[in-house]
């Protein structure tokens, strides 16, 4: 019967009733979701982070002043109410609420705040609402129920971790954020300095380079939740800004390393999904990955393996398939009836996005065998095929002949786009595994020059260390990288600790000594007082999270996510500063 404006103490959450209340007074607090006013009474849902509950204002229980109150409520204001929770009557539970069984007839209320029409929906029922809204509304969307089931899953994976490193004997320790250029290879977000005019910090791509410094410091394993930074063109899997759980261990070997990520790996899924993980995970070379799927991040809940045919080309009587390097295909078992010709003749337009020169099939179908390059066979080069790619009726076999790392990759995408089309992916799996011996260097057309495929600190396997002057690009890494679902969890290797290795490293591409030393000379310094043999590790929390919720990209795993074009559409960043603060930074304002 009263109105007040201060909230009352709270007794409970609104998601938390249930029918054992029954008969008790509570005191809630949250946002009104909807109300519905049926003339004496007002049905009104409200929300907190836990989830809604009816109250009801009956004009007969609460009164005049407390029923105009409850007239007045639209969405969005926030309410504070006592009331008493009653059960419902059986035709009136709704199922869809876990609180549908009780209602609460309000006795009290304070008005706390009234608020504007939200420009978003604040439910589930609008997935496709327009996303740029959503994302300059974010604050808005933290109050929708999955967002907020979000935040909560990702403070529990964090807090897991940082359990899980701790008692493995990992420290926690913070690296700045005001740095120098590290060597992932991304492009630097760059900051001016003030007081050094005309130089800039950058920010980090990862604590690469002070983890590794860490260990020579005798600190032994350490581990960070790291924010990173790099400025590259976001996709579903990248942000400008992102975290890592990132590790670094001294005197240890692969094994080691990976041993502790699977043990991490293992309580999160514990502790956030309630699945389990069988220790040792899986390995695969990279070798076999690239050979067996063509990426490596290979998503494996599916089949459509590579198959290499390069063999059988040699003089079977199709001009492009004899004069290409290699020839590789897949057999997309049984899918022969699922796709029609303008959907093959579509793959063949996908193929090509990846440098193929076309896509050539040959299906296998209740009316015989077809194919654009089937003229060309003889016969028993066409049963040849067939039995090498272990063909039958329903199947369709694609194709591709070209140089080994166009074939693999466009093979590779292939085989995940019929996956997508056709659905052979098997969501409910988890599939978790290491990709092992990754190449230590991967040859750049571009800069016509190697570039290291993990970053320059890595060191080359032991049995290998003959090949670097002779054949650098067959050198094998100690670098390994997790991968989950086709996503690539994370990455690490064992570092190079012996100054001689590593100066040849910076050699091999093409990073000569002066520069070497200009970028990481501090490093080369430190690492002449008695490096530790040292190893590690960096995974995404943003991937993992991601792939934990079956999320469609890491915007969705965020508190505050960027769009695709870097901006922060809610705080309106990048943003202009005044002259003023360019001049101190010693920076000439942009000429239109
Ligand atoms: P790497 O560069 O492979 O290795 O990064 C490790 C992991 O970080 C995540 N990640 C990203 N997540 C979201 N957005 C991005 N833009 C982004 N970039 C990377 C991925 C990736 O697997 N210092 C080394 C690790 C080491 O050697 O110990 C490193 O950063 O999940
Ligand atoms: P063409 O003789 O050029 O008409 O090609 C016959 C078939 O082979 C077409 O389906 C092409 O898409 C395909 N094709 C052409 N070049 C390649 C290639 N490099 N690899 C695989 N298929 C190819």
């Amino acid at each position: 019967m009263t109105i007040e404006s201060k909230a009352f103490p709270r007794s409970h959450y609104c998601g938390e009733l249930r029918p054992e209340q029954a008969g008790q007074a509570v005191q809630l607090c949250g946002w009104v979701q909807r109300s519905r006013n049926l003339g004496g009474l007002i049905f009104v849902w409200l929300r907190d982070k836990t989830g809604l509950v009816q109250l009801v204002f009956d004009e007969t229980i609460c009164g005049p002043a407390l029923f105009a109150l409850g007239e007045s409520l639209r969405g969005e204001y926030v309410l504070s109410a006592e009331g008493d929770v009653s059960l419902r009557a059986p035709e009136a539970v709704n199922d869809k609420l876990p609180t549908g069984q009780i209602e609460v007839f309000v006795k009290r209320a304070a008005l706390l705040n009234s608020s504007q029409t939200p420009p978003i929906y604040i439910d589930e029922d609008h997935p496709d609402e327009n996303e740029a809204l959503r994302l300059k509304y974010r604050y808005l969307e933290l109050r929708k129920p999955s967002v907020q089931a979000m935040l909560r899953l990702r403070s529990k994976l964090t807090q897991t971790l940082r359990s899980y490193m701790d008692s493995q004997n990992f420290i926690e320790v913070e690296t700045p954020i005001l740095t120098k250029s590290t060597p992932e290879g991304a492009r630097d977000y760059l900051v001016p300095s003030r007081v050094h005019p005309g130089e800039f910090y950058a920010l980090p791509q990862s604590p690469q380079i002070y983890k590794q410094l860490l260990m020579l410091g005798g600190c032994d394993r350490y581990f960070q939740l790291a924010r990173c930074f790099r400025d590259e063109d976001s996709r579903a899997d990248r942000q400008p800004e992102f975290t890592q759980c990132d590790l670094e261990m001294s005197f240890v070997e692969p094994r080691d390393v990976q041993t502790v990520v699977e043990g991490a790996f293992q309580a999160v899924f514990r502790a956030v999904k309630g699945s389990e993980i069988k220790l040792p995970l899986e390995r695969i070379t990279w070798r076999q990955a690239m050979d067996d799927y063509g990426s490596d991040k290979p998503d494996r809940r599916f089949g459509l393996k590579l198959q290499d045919a390069s063999g059988w080309a040699k003089g079977c009587g199709f001009s492009v398939f004899e004069g290409a390097p290699q020839l590789r295909g897949i057999n997309a078992k049984g899918c022969a009836g699922r796709l029609s010709r303008k959907e093959i003749d579509a793959l063949g337009e996908f193929a090509k996005t990846f440098k193929a020169k076309g896509l050539a099939w040959m299906s296998f179908g209740p009316d015989g065998v077809r194919s654009p390059f089937l003229k060309f066979l003889s016969d028993e080069k066409a049963a040849e095929l067939k039995a090498l790619m272990n063909a039958e009726e329903g199947d369709i076999l694609f194709f591709v002949a070209d140089q080994e790392s166009v074939v693999l990759q466009t093979l590779g995408q292939l085989r995940l786009e019929i996956g997508r089309r056709l659905k052979l992916i098997d969501l409910e799996k988890d599939d978790l595994f290491w990709v092992t011996e990754f190449p230590l260097l991967e040859w750049s057309e571009e800069d016509q020059r190697f570039l290291a495929m993990h970053h320059p600190f890595t060191s080359p396997m032991d049995e290998d260390l003959p090949l670097v002057q002779a054949d650098p690009g067959s050198v094998r890494a100690k670098a390994y990288d997790l991968v989950l679902n086709g996503l690539e969890m994370g990455s690490g290797s064992i570092r190079i600790h012996n100054p001689e290795v590593q100066e040849e490293m910076f050699n091999m591409i093409g990073l000569p000594h002066d520069l070497a030393w200009e970028r990481f000379g501090f490093l080369l310094e430190a690492f002449r007082y008695g490096v530790p043999p040292h190893g590690g590790f960096a995974f995404g929390i943003d991937r993992l999270m991601m792939a934990l919720t079956h999320a469609q990209s890491l915007r969705d795993v965020l508190a505050f996510p960027k769009a695709s074009n870097g901006a922060c559409l809610m705080m309106e960043t990048p943003s202009s500063v005044q002259e003023e603060q360019l001049r101190a930074l010693h920076i000439a304002p942009a000429r239109e």
